[in-house]
């Protein structure tokens, strides 16, 4: 993998990028994460031109208010070639931030070994962003901070086993209730409100 020693972190600033979020921004990597193709949106949102992201490592909009965890376990499970939820925070170029949740494609070669990863991310609504993942997230990133990622995943694993959820069950349930709560709002009939998911991502 070839590493960029030109490329700076741009300094963060607490704005969101202004995008359009009925889209959706997509990236395709080599099984280490490293950035082969993005779609336009990616271009338009990020702030960064496709010369500037192909043979880069996807870090390259890693924004540091992300807890190592949530990578972590992210990894854990797309080596295993399972498709993963996060939510994450992203860097863009202008230093602004925006909040996406993932959904993968993992293509394999005739012997099973991960070939490439595919991500699609669409925009999180900002209460799910503001009551559920900006508090967790503080708390394993100072966890991080103080003791580790051994303690950070130790307080994730806890925080999970509480609610009876793994992490991608969690963050579905707290991305549905939101969108249950939106339907009702709008007075959406129970059909309208099954398989919020399926059409989120379109699948
Ligand atoms: C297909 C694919 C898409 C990814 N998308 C993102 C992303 O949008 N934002 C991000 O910070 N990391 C993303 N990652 C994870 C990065 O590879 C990396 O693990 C993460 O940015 C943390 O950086 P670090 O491992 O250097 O700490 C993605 C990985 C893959 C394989």
């Amino acid at each position: 993998m070839s590493v960029d020693t030109t490329f700076q972190m741009p300094t963060p600033i607490d704005k969101e990028v202004a995008w359009d979020k009925t889209k959706t921004i997509m990236s395709k990597t080599d099984k280490f994460g490293t950035i082969e193709y993005a779609n336009d949106t990616f271009i338009d949102v990020s702030g960064y031109e496709d010369y500037e992201l192909m043979a880069k490592p996807h870090n390259i909009i890693r924004h540091p208010d992300m807890p190592k965890v949530i990578f972590k376990v992210l990894w854990d499970n797309l080596k295993e070639g399972n498709n993963f939820h996060a939510i994450v925070k992203n860097l863009a170029r202008s230093g602004r931030y925006y909040w996406v949740i993932t959904d993968f494609d993992i293509s394999k070669d005739s012997k099973g070994q991960v070939q490439n990863f595919f991500a699609r991310r669409k925009s999180v609504p900002t209460p799910v962003i503001a009551n559920h993942i900006e508090p967790l997230y503080k708390k394993l990133l100072q966890i991080e901070e103080a003791s580790g990622i051994e303690s950070s995943e130790k307080y994730l694993t806890g925080f999970l086993e509480e609610k009876g959820k793994n992490y991608v069950e969690y963050i579905l349930d707290v991305m549905s209730d939101h969108e249950a709560k939106e339907l009702a709002k709008q007075g959406a009939t129970t059909e309208e409100k099954k398989g919020f998911f399926g059409k989120f991502f379109g699948k």
